[in-house]
């Protein structure tokens, strides 16, 4: 099954989308990706997700987060969805706030492992998953998650791991259930205590646990 994995370099396809042609590397420059796919145009799940990241598209570009949205139908499609979209927000003069990607030949699909077998369109070929791909400032894949096309996504949720993921960059910690900004963190086990005193000046407590081990090290970055 094609695919890509984790820490992979996302592939810098050329596609048609409602911006134009693109090439991702381009339409990225130095910023964070987020590529989130959609079984068709038209309908009505991938139409409250869309308008949903409309919504909050502003708290992706507080992240330096750039969006990109992709379904199997043509450019002229996804223009006419999109006011679609954004009159479901009652926002209809607003355009809406990033491109969609054209697969109609499902070639992108293909490549990135995307489609859903369970999922068929009249014609009985199948339909996109909800598949999510976030890619960072050096182009490499940082996470994905794949959802099935009768469950929408939770864009808050999204939003979560971006703040996971950005932080998790920069500090040698880890984000432990439900973690939210300003949360507590997790000292990642590869540290030593010694190396986790002088890096978290802040200080380290660890919670006491039956089998003795101190592997519960939380700190505040
Ligand atoms: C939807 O977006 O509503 C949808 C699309 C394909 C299959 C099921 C639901």
């Amino acid at each position: 099954m094609p695919g890509i994995l984790l820490g992979d370099v996302f592939p810098n396809f050329e596609a048609d989308t409602t911006i134009g042609k693109i090439k991702f590397h381009d339409f990225l420059g130095d910023s964070w990706g987020i590529l989130f796919s959609h079984p068709r145009d038209f309908t009505p799940v991938c139409t409250t997700e869309l308008a949903c990241a409309a919504k909050i598209s502003n708290e992706f570009k507080k992240r330096s987060v750039k969006m990109i949205a992709l379904s199997i139908d043509s450019v002229e499609d996804h223009k006419g969805w999109s006011k679609d979209v954004m009159a479901f927000n009652s926002e209809g003069e607003s355009p809406l706030p990033f491109p969609i990607i054209a697969d109609d030949k499902r070639e992108l699909s293909v490549q990135l492992g995307m489609l859903d077998p369970d999922e068929k369109d009249k014609d009985g070929i199948p339909l996109t998953a909800r598949c999510v791909f976030v890619i960072g400032p050096d182009k490499k894949l940082k996470l994905s998650i794949l959802y099935p096309a009768t469950t929408g996504r939770n864009f808050d949720e999204l939003l979560r791991v971006i703040d996971s993921l950005q932080l998790t960059a920069q500090k040698k910690v880890a984000t432990p259930v439900d973690w939210k900004p300003g949360d507590e963190v997790m000292v990642i086990p590869s540290l030593s205590d010694a190396e986790a005193a002088s890096l978290f000046p802040s200080g380290v407590t660890t919670k006491d646990l039956p089998s003795g081990k101190k592997y519960l090290r939380y700190t505040k970055v």
